[in-house]
């Protein structure tokens, strides 16, 4: 079974995080599938809108730690697709709506910055422990949470690493609405079919008004300069291996 499952409901293509017995860690492969899936439907007339689900207790752990530990002692080889994805979520035309039934962690929250309808669970946790992993912000979160959460919420987020709960997530505006778990998904989904219905040119062109893509991207990318440095300093080996050394 592929850790990323693709599935079309009418218009909506669902993309569902299935790697539930690692939290939904995300892998280099992973983000490939999914930034092929989202290209994809980018150039298919026939999906008006995109869903991201998730199976089991957890939305996403973020990014697979080995894959970090790999990167950050020069042992990975081949093309990273991360930034492929995270480029292709910025650049999408097509609305996204987030199911998050379970907590985010790293891009597992800050992907949900670059999701048009977000609704999560009230007890979820979202979290971007960036710096005790001796990295710093990436996905242009160092901008679009403090946008959202202003800067003294941000900081406690960013800097002291404090979680966010789903139904904080909701008052500050990261989420539309928080509910119970069970009900996360048949709303969101609800949400994804009627915006699927909706007429798609107006829609597309209310979106890209909405959205400051080359600002955004700008510092996504700035930032990812950073953080590739950070993956190879000493901070952030010494965190990778006390994560995989925990046990
Ligand atoms: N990368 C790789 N594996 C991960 C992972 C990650 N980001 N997050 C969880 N896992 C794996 C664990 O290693 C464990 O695998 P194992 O059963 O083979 O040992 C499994 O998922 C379950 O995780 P576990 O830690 O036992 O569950 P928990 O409920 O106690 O804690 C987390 C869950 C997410 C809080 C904890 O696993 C964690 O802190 N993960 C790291 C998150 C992170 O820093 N992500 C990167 C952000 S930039």
């Amino acid at each position: 079974m592929s850790d990323i499952l693709l599935k079309r409901d009418g218009a909506v293509l669902e993309i569902r995080f299935n790697r539930p017995a690692k939290k939904n860690a995300i892998t280099n492969e992973m983000y490939g599938v999914m930034a092929d899936a989202i290209e994809a439907a980018e150039n298919d007339a026939e999906v008006r809108a995109i869903l991201f689900t998730a199976e089991g207790d957890f939305f996403s752990a973020g990014n697979d730690l080995m894959d970090f530990a790999a990167q950050s002692s020069g042992a990975f080889s081949g093309p990273r697709h991360v930034g492929r994805f995270l480029e292709t979520m910025l650049h999408a035309q097509k609305p996204i709506v987030a199911a998050v039934a379970g907590n985010g962690v790293g891009v597992g929250t800050t992907m949900l910055l670059h999701c048009d309808l977000v609704y999560i669970a009230e007890a979820a946790k979202l979290t971007t422990p960036f710096i005790d992993l001796g990295l710093v912000p990436e996905n242009a979160s160092s901008m679009t949470i403090v946008d959202r959460l202003g800067h003294a919420r941000a900081f406690a987020m960013l800097g002291l690493g404090e979680p966010l709960f789903g139904r904080d997530a909701a008052a500050f505006g990261l989420a539309n609405a928080a509910l119970p778990a069970a009900e996360v998904e048949p709303k969101a989904r609800a949400a994804a079919q009627a915006l699927a219905k909706k007429p798609a040119e107006a829609l597309r062109l209310t979106k890209g008004l909405m959205r400051d893509r080359e600002t955004l991207l700008a510092q996504l990318r700035h930032e990812g300069e950073i953080f590739a440095e950070r993956l190879k300093s000493p901070e952030a080996a010494a965190a990778f291996a006390a994560f995989l050394g925990r046990k």
